[in-house]
């Protein structure tokens, strides 16, 4: 039979996504050949062994099966006045009165099986426009966040898609971004046919940028008939890990603002921080008159949870929008009305990340331990790596250590070779997966690779002195 053909869209067929490129795809077939692989490439805790935190789930089992809410509420009556059942059940977890008040409060407000509405539930958008609140400082005022501008999404990739399907309206629109970058980012341009703008971070002085640098990108693409919509700041950094200090966002809002374009600002990792403050483009925005898009999301933090898809979107100063009498907020709830409604179980997570259990309730204790437990570790693992950078021949790190990564840069390799060719070779040696900087795009003539600094501690212990032979063996011998 003859085969037929199609034709697809060419800007899908264009699209690049090294997180889950030729050198992951790599690695599967040296696992199906039995090798052990360590999967450092992409930022998923729970695939390499991190626990849920044990309130999210508790909340969310009872929401999903609510006929166990009489059960538990029954077991701890009866541990109450039964002095005999209390001993039988004295080493096993009880879910506490404050889980099952909250989840009940939960079911009365939604559905977990039916749609909600478009936007996401009402409860949780109040709730999470509190929580930036809290987070930024913000006393009652006009500075406060609302929850009509914000929208639930199934994890923040999704959020990003809708803004830029939103910005992308003709031919010569583009979008910056920092370079290196997460390539959901050029993978989403290139799939809506705008121009990607780079701007390249300052990596020496610790992945920063600064007005003038943004003026020069931004005049050099005018010049190539370039209508620059936005500008994609991700801080902390993916790949670079750095965290901005205030005086880089202060620049680029007073670049946006000079410029006339809007910021998306992507915070999924505000709470990898490991000892630093964070600042939001939000709190520091103030009063600025510049369109603002945050971004936040359930995958990354010490919850990790990747896998259920949530986040969230909120919008400040929505711009004007040309050539209709629509606001630009019921365009994107337009968009947004095309899916339906966020999955609930997402939502509900997102719900539980801006409300966590606060002093003097049952889970409070536990939490906190489980978080910082979490936070903790990725700190030591972090800064064991880098020690293990310093052992190996002409590889620097810069930057403050944020998010969920390191990405050294590789200053020697063998003559003719280039990061992919040093991240392969890595892959086959050791079994450690990561990714190479041109991935994610980078300095011409440089070569770097993301480690994400997520597998097991006794696991990294292991891995990193082979990984150090590995490397100074291989620059000496060529
Ligand atoms: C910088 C950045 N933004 C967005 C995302 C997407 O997150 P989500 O899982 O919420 O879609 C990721 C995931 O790794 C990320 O690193």
């Amino acid at each position: 039979m003859e085969q037929s053909f199609v034709t697809v869209n060419q800007n899908i067929i264009d699209m690049e996504y090294a997180v889950r490129g030729p050198i992951p795809q790599r690695a599967e077939e040296l696992k199906k050949q039995g090798m052990t692989i360590i999967p450092c490439n992409i930022g998923n805790p729970q695939a390499l062994g991190q626990n849920p935190i044990t309130f999210y789930r508790q909340v969310l089992s009872l929401v999903e099966e609510p006929s166990k809410i009489d059960r538990e509420r029954k077991l701890n009556r009866l541990l109450k006045t039964n002095s005999h059942a209390s001993e039988i059940f004295n080493n096993i977890d009880l879910i506490s009165d404050y889980v099952i008040d909250l989840s009940e409060n939960i079911i009365s407000k939604i559905k977990m099986g039916a749609y909600s509405d478009s936007a996401g539930q009402l409860f949780i958008r109040e709730a999470i426009a509190k929580y930036i609140d809290k987070r930024d400082e913000v006393n009652s005022g006009s500075l406060n966040s609302n929850p009509d501008n914000i929208f639930l999404t199934n994890g923040a990739s999704e959020a990003v898609k809708y803004i830029i399907d939103m910005l992308i309206a003709e031919q010569n629109d583009g979008i910056m971004i920092p370079i290196p970058q997460y390539p959901l980012y050029s993978a989403t341009i290139k799939k809506v046919g705008g121009i990607q703008v780079n701007y390249y971070l300052d990596e020496e002085n610790g992945w920063i940028i600064n007005k003038s640098m943004l003026e020069n990108y931004l005049s050099s693409a005018k010049k190539a008939g370039v209508n620059v919509k936005a500008i994609v700041v991700i801080n902390p950094g993916n790949p670079t890990g750095a965290i901005f200090n205030e005086e880089t966002i202060m620049d680029i809002i007073k670049f946006a603002k000079d410029n006339n374009i809007a910021i998306l600002a992507d915070e999924v990792y505000q709470e990898n921080l490991y000892g630093h403050k964070f600042v939001s483009f939000a709190k520091m925005l103030g009063k600025e008159d510049v369109t603002l898009f945050s971004i936040h999301s359930i995958s990354k933090g010490f919850y990790g949870e990747c896998g259920h898809r949530g986040g969230y979107i909120e919008v400040r100063n929505p711009p004007k929008v040309k050539r209709t009498d629509k606001n630009f907020m019921d365009i994107l709830l337009k968009l947004a009305t095309v899916n339906l409604c966020p999955n609930t179980v997402g939502q509900l997570l997102t719900y539980l990340m801006v409300s966590p259990p606060y002093e003097g309730t049952g889970p409070y204790r536990n939490f906190i331990e489980e978080k910082n437990k979490i936070l903790i570790a990725l700190q030591n693992k972090a800064e064991m790596i880098k020690q293990a950078f310093k052992q190996m021949d002409s590889v620097e790190c810069f930057g403050r250590t944020g998010s969920l990564y390191l990405f050294p840069r590789l200053n020697k390799l063998p003559e003719g070779t280039t990061d992919f060719d040093y991240c392969m070779k890595l892959l086959e040696n050791t079994g450690l997966c990561t990714v190479n900087g041109g991935g994610f795009g980078q300095k011409e003539g440089t070569n770097h690779l993301r480690i994400a600094f997520l597998a097991p501690m006794e696991v990294l212990e292991k891995v990193l002195p082979i990984w150090v032979d590995f490397h100074n063996k291989l620059l000496f011998m060529n």
